[in-house]
């Protein structure tokens, strides 16, 4: 039998649309589930959204939306997005299916069996935004929430107790024997310090709304409804049937729950109490990441700087994304989004270095060997390079099921760094002139083995760029294929590499947008807003150098609705010349397609091509922007399509 592998995400409240941080998290557990995949372990990945509470009954109160609407309507915009993203789940599920209410009330019925819930009285403060209990010492500034600063409320209501106080001394002994049951390490000793501290029971039940999972029929007590988080947890084990049809609980225990740092407290002790009430094997792992800001600065709607996964990946590329954020930030710490980071690691990373490699390896063999690439003499000239690439792939595994993915892809990026000064210090091109052709051939071939190495072992991150580089390779990245190359470290069989085009267009400059809020400004203690626009990294140039931009009256001829991105449209516009120029623009918000059609703008001519989603844009549409929206700047009058403008 096959060995398994069950990964989670955090279930996501409905009441707040898909941003960066949400990415991050579900981007994590889909690398995670796709690395297990591929080593053969049979793989279940869940993820969904969490839909009950007094949170979510109020959101869509606000919105004069029943809670179910409203619930439908939000989950229905993360499982879109993560469709888009191409995110592998096995299953989605949402805490309203009636399964899982159903599994809720039964585990409710074992815990209660068990002795381990009683009825008493709340009396303390609740943070509806953290849907979390607090007692008056844990708060601060006498009412506000520990976690998110708002206002807590008084609650003092009838209430069911779990009897969470009764597993302290198990949870120590939990976090003391399993090394790597909480990670990373540093979260973990916050944990057990929470704990030693002592824990309360923990109030699992409200009275006080009715948007929740009600109690089992057999506790005859119709105005409790279950507390949200004793609902939403109990999802890991609801989704693979517990309390339904149990056909998919042998996938349990989870391998790995993935977290933010907001909810490791749900997660590393309510979680494992309530599992050992229910008499369920403990999880694996649990794993917390750090928080996410922009240019440095948190998040936030009021700011209207959260980051929109969707617009990063349509701008700058889904997978180019993934890999940003996993080589960005050590695992558990926070980290920080912005534009000049993101366009860092995609040209030099992914450019310069696995890009480059692979253009020099179709360069190479196609100057040499007509392409056809053979291994049987990479060991002849070649021993140390291989025992130093091997020396560092011995363990390298090890980072990712640690989810050190920071760690994990330095070290994948020191190999290709092996190869790349392989090919500086050999110098193949001498030594074809020197008639050497077998070294020559030896060392295409070494680079190109540890090209497919590494590309392998990059697959979960970049799932469908390392497919095109091994497909170029001949071969195709599978359990097999893993085995083979990865594994078993054997050398590829004899083949013909295949052009492709540069997998990674170099970015010359930030293809989004800045937040207004977050626009970089020339020095940080510019006072008021109004001055700090006017003199905006504006700086004086002579005539040439404004010359020295191509400006161009351009007529569209064609624009079309690009697939897949709410942000982008395909335009072909005529400047004069023999052929009109395709441009992808950003500014789909504002205009139709059919609006565009026959009428002027004016286009930057002489911009470097960039490759947009996919699509070579070959200029860019003079604009202006302000609170009011964007519009297009046009000429006044028709003019001769490639009429210079200045
Ligand atoms: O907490 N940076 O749901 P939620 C990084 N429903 N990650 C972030 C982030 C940021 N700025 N903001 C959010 C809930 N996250 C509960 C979970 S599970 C049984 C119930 C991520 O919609 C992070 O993973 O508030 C965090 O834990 C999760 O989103 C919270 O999502
Ligand atoms: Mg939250």
């Amino acid at each position: 039998m096959s060995q398994k592998a069950y990964i989670t995400t955090p279930i996501y409240y409905v009441n707040d649309v898909p941003h960066i941080g949400h990415a991050y998290t579900t981007i994590i557990a889909d690398t995670m589930a796709r690395y297990y995949r591929l080593k053969g372990y049979e793989t279940y990945f869940l993820t969904g959204t969490d839909e009950h509470g007094q949170k979510i009954e109020e959101a869509a109160k606000l919105r004069n939306k029943t809670p179910q609407a409203y619930a439908d309507e939000i989950s229905g915009k993360f499982r879109t997005l993560w469709d888009e993203f191409e995110i592998s789940y096995d299953k989605f599920i949402r805490t309203t299916d009636a399964e899982h209410k159903a599994g809720v009330q039964k585990a409710f019925q074992v815990m209660f069996d068990k002795g381990d819930i009683y009825k008493g009285e709340y009396e303390g403060h609740y943070c509806v935004s953290c849907e979390t209990f607090f007692t008056d010492t844990q708060l601060v500034d006498e009412d506000k929430c520990p976690d998110c600063g708002k206002l807590t409320r008084l609650v003092k209501e009838e209430s069911y107790f779990f009897k969470l106080s009764k597993y302290q001394e198990e949870l120590i002994k939990w976090y003391n024997n399993d090394e790597k049951c909480v990670l990373p390490r540093g979260k973990k000793n916050e944990v057990i310090s929470f704990v030693k501290q002592g824990l309360r029971d923990l109030s699992i039940t409200r009275t006080s709304f009715d948007w929740g999972v009600k109690l089992p029929a057999s506790m005859n007590d119709d105005k409790h409804v279950m507390y949200v988080w004793l609902d939403a947890l109990l999802n890991y084990t609801t989704a693979l049937g517990y309390g339904t049809d149990e056909k998919n609980m042998d996938f349990w225990p989870a391998t790995m729950h993935l977290v933010g740092k907001d909810i490791l407290r749900f997660h590393a002790i309510y979680w494992p109490a309530f599992l050992m009430s229910l008499g369920l094997a403990l999880p694996k792992h649990v794993a917390a990441h750090g928080w996410w800001t922009r240019n440095g600065e948190k998040m936030s709607k009021s700011k209207g700087n959260v980051v929109n996964p969707k617009e990063v990946a349509d701008a700058y590329g889904l997978e180019n994304f993934r890999y940003f954020m996993l080589r960005e930030v050590p695992f558990g710490q926070d980290g920080d989004f912005s534009q000049k980071a993101l366009m860092d690691r995609i040209n030099s990373d992914l450019g310069n270095e696995l890009g480059n490699l692979l253009n020099r390896i179709i360069g190479m063999s196609g100057k040499y060997s007509n392409g056809v690439i053979n291994s049987k003499d990479v060991t002849t000239f070649h021993e140390n390079e291989l025992s130093a690439v091997d020396e560092i792939l011995k363990n390298v595994e090890n980072n990712l099921l640690e989810l050190q993915t920071n760690r994990y892809l330095e070290e994948l990026w020191k190999v290709l760094s092996i190869a790349n000064q392989a090919i500086t210090v050999h110098e193949p091109w001498v030594k074809i002139k020197e008639g050497k052709t077998e070294q020559a051939l030896a060392l295409v071939a070494l680079v190109s083995n540890i090209l497919a190495r590494v590309s392998i072992l990059l697959h979960p991150v970049m799932p469908k760029t390392t497919m095109t580089i091994t497909k170029a390779m001949g071969f195709e990245i599978n359990t097999a294929s893993y085995d083979k190359i990865v594994v078993r470290k054997t050398f590829l069989d004899e083949f013909t590499i295949e052009k492709v085009p540069p997998l990674f267009p170099r970015i010359e400059e930030e293809l989004m947008a800045q937040p207004a809020e977050t626009a970089p400004v020339v020095a940080p203690q510019q006072p008021a807003k109004k001055e700090k626009k006017e003199t905006k990294n504006e700086s004086i140039i002579t005539i040439d150098q404004f010359f020295a931009t191509a400006l161009k009256v351009g007529t569209i001829l064609e624009a079309s609705i690009l697939e897949g991105s709410d942000r982008l449209l395909k335009l072909k516009v005529d400047l004069g010349e023999a052929e009109p120029r395709q441009i992808v623009a950003g500014i789909r918000e504002y205009y139709t397609p059919e609006e565009l059609i026959n009428t002027q703008v004016c286009v930057v001519a002489n911009l470097k091509p960039a490759t947009i989603k996919g699509l070579l844009s070959q200029g860019m549409l003079l604009a202006a922007k302000d609170k009011e929206g964007l519009c297009l700047v046009r000429p006044e009058h028709p003019r001769q399509s490639g009429a210079s403008i200045g």
